[in-house]
């Protein structure tokens, strides 16, 4: 059986970006694989280092997995700094991480440039690093180590953390060449049979993201989430048949196709081409199907995130038997790195 390992940062609440990006991918594979599915609360440190917020912002996502349907009687559920093995796999690893390579890691740098408020290229890098912590640089690597740490075949992401799989793959062919062992595979980013989502923002450029004060939430009402639709950036529409689309139009399509049947796709398509579309109507189609989607999930979230117990139960069976199987692997590292006890 396969081995599928995800998680998500608690640094707010989760978007339709993560929804499609990763959290459907993960309900849908939790019958079909050995699932491993955690909140990267470490990793959230890197960048919203708030002790009053981080708690609460892990007992929203757990709240919403388990509201879109994450069923820890199949899956592994747990909260990544439940599993502390991780963080010496990450430290063993980054024996062979080299700082070039980290340095020039592309969230690393549109990290560092937002928080900086400029770009820190060639030159400009190291006066432009001060302040910038090491736990930033050594993201990638505490990604390979939870992905590692499991031996997983697959990861559920959104297309933004490509570049983070190719990085742990990396990592475990570097380890297995230096030690002369086949023991770490190599993970691949997964979406059913198609190319990894990329999920837009409806202020017409870019992704949805939490920090971009574009997002879609799980646990907007319907009339919130109706008067964000209805904003969406447009255009005056199209002027000739089968013109191609501006950015914005696109992403409301890109949306459309997530949320809505094909004929409905087809119907405002065709309409586009026909230079006869009118937005309104597009934009409450989408609306309407996007509610389909949310509604359902948000009506759970609040009644299974007021339950103590229940999480309680769930995070404490999901750190068991996630460090059963992070121990066994670090054990074997060690040992395949000359670790051995006296
Ligand atoms: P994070 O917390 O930024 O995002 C969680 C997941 O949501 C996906 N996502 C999107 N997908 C499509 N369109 C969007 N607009 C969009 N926005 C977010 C992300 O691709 C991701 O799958 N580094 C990870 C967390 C992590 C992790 C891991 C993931 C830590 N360790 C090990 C997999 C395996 C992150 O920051 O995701």
């Amino acid at each position: 059986m396969e081995t599928v390992l995800s998680g998500i940062r608690p640094t707010g609440r989760l978007h339709l970006g993560n929804y499609f990006g990763a959290l459907r991918n993960f309900v849908r594979m939790q019958h079909q694989a050995r699932c491993f599915f955690f909140i990267a609360d470490y990793h959230s440190l890197t960048t919203h280092p708030d002790p009053k917020a981080l708690h609460g912002n892990i007992r929203d996502v757990l709240s919403e997995y388990l509201a879109a349907g994450l069923d820890p009687s199949v899956a592994t559920i747990y909260v990544q700094s439940d599993v502390p093995e991780v963080a010496e796999l990450q430290l063993l690893l980054s024996m062979h991480a080299h700082v070039p390579e980290l340095l020039r890691t592309a969230s690393f740098k549109d990290k560092v440039s937002k928080l900086r408020g400029k770009s820190v290229e060639g030159e400009d890098a190291e006066s432009g690093l001060a302040g910038i912590s090491a736990g930033l640089l050594c993201y990638p690597v505490l990604m390979a180590a939870d992905i590692l740490q499991h031996r997983a075949d697959k990861v559920p992401v959104g297309k933004d953390q490509e570049q983070h799989l190719e990085m742990t793959r990396f990592y475990a062919r570097r380890f297995n060449s230096f030690y002369g062992v086949e023991y770490f595979k190599e993970p691949q980013a997964y979406n059913f049979g198609t190319e990894l989502v990329k999920v837009p923002g409806l202020d017409g450029s870019g992704k949805m993201g939490k920090s971009e004060g574009n997002g879609l939430y799980l646990s907007d009402s319907d009339t919130d989430l109706r008067k964000k639709v209805m904003r969406a950036v447009s255009d005056s529409g199209p002027t000739e048949p089968n013109q191609p689309m501006a950015e914005p139009i696109a992403n409301l399509f890109t949306l459309l196709r997530l949320v809505s049947a094909p004929d409905v796709v087809q119907h405002f398509t065709d309409a586009y081409n026909r230079c006869e579309i009118r937005y309104g109507d597009l934009k409450k189609q989408l609306a309407e199907d996007i509610i389909a989607v949310v509604a359902p999930i948000r009506e759970r979230i609040e009644a299974i995130r007021a339950d103590d117990a229940y999480l309680h139960r769930v995070t404490s069976e999901g750190a068991e038997k996630a460090r059963a199987s992070s121990a066994a692997t670090l054990a074997d590292v060690r040992g395949i790195m000359g670790i051995k006890r006296f």
